[in-house]
């Protein structure tokens, strides 16, 4: 072969692109960098990430190149995969998200595992249910659907959170079954005996351990859907005598907490005049996540 000719880089194929974001991302630390690039590109495509598999050969064009380098140079900086493709999946369904929600963790799908089984216990086919600090709008849209003839109320101290709350429930088409309110936590309901269930996954992160958390949480979701102040239960201490005031007798309170307070917040909820504490629902990981109490029926 003669030494004259001229070398040829090869073709940026789909699947040469994704061997060499993959070792890129996994540089700069990204915990699951081939799953990162295959979601990139394939949004940067507009196809599901499950049709990149039959077109690994095909050249990417440069205009695709183009917005996916744009893609991976943000994921690169610590932009969250879900904030990029501006959607997460939660209990099998696509919520759309913004950098004014939280992004839908998996293990908040437990809230919804025990939701609905409460709600075949509760036997009222028209269960009333309020879901604080709503974000996303994942619990109140999961429960509409789920439960299509119950009712739900979505509240939020965040605008911004529940217009993105609106939009989901809108494309789940369960926006006529929940009600959204601006408030600091029920402040904008008032104190009488109306739900059947009560769900929270209020902010519950010390502020003292904000700085401790990921970059990329610490630098992209909201603070205030983290932060619970102090020992991280401030927000749940003013919260819980809100709540039992309007669960109605044998009504549920369902809050997710971390594993480093849920014994506080099970000792907040046993001293609720009104409340019977009821065993904590452990994740998989068997971490304390979901702290649950009853309220007890009058008579
Ligand atoms: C941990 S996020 C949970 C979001 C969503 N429910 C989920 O599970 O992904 C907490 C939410 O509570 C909201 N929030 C914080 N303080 C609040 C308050 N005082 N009253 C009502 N909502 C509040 C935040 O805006 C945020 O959307």
């Amino acid at each position: 072969m003669s030494t004259d000719e001229p070398t040829t880089e090869p073709a940026w194929t789909l699947g040469r692109l994704l061997t060499w974001t993959a070792d890129f991302l996994k540089e700069k630390g990204a915990d699951s960098p081939r799953l990162d690039a295959e979601v990139l590109l394939a949004h940067a495509r507009g196809c599901q990430r499950i049709e990149l598999y039959t077109a690994f050969e095909e050249e990417a064009p440069e205009a695709l190149r183009e917005s996916f380098r744009d893609l991976v140079r943000r994921r690169a900086a610590g932009m969250p995969v879900a904030y990029l493709v501006g959607s997460r999946e939660f209990f099998s369904l696509s919520f759309d998200v913004t950098t004014d929600v939280l992004i839908p963790r998996p293990e908040t799908e437990l809230m919804v595992v025990r939701a609905l089984d409460l709600a075949k216990e509760l036997e009222d086919g028209r269960l009333k249910i309020a879901d604080v600090g709503t974000g996303s709008g994942i619990l109140a849209i999961c429960c509409a659907k789920y439960l299509p003839t119950s009712s739900i109320t979505a509240l939020d101290i965040s605008p911004a959170a529940l217009e993105v709350a609106k939009s989901n429930a809108v494309k789940h088409e369960v926006n006529t079954q929940i009600e959204f309110i601006a408030s600091d936590l029920f402040a904008a309901r008032p104190a009488k005996p109306e739900f059947d269930l009560i769900l929270s996954n209020p902010p519950y992160v010390a502020s003292e351990e904000m700085a401790t958390l990921d970059r990329e949480v610490r630098s992209y979701e909201p603070r205030l859907a983290l932060d619970g102040g102090v020992h991280g239960t401030e927000i749940i201490e003013r919260f819980i005598p809100q709540a039992v005031e309007r669960l109605r007798p044998g009504g549920w309170l369902l809050m997710e907490v971390g594993p480093g307070n849920s014994q506080r917040v099970e000792q907040l909820l046993a001293a609720a005049p009104g409340m019977t504490l009821r065993k904590t629902i452990s994740d998989l990981a068997g971490l304390p996540r979901v702290v649950q109490g009853q309220r007890i029926a009058d008579g």
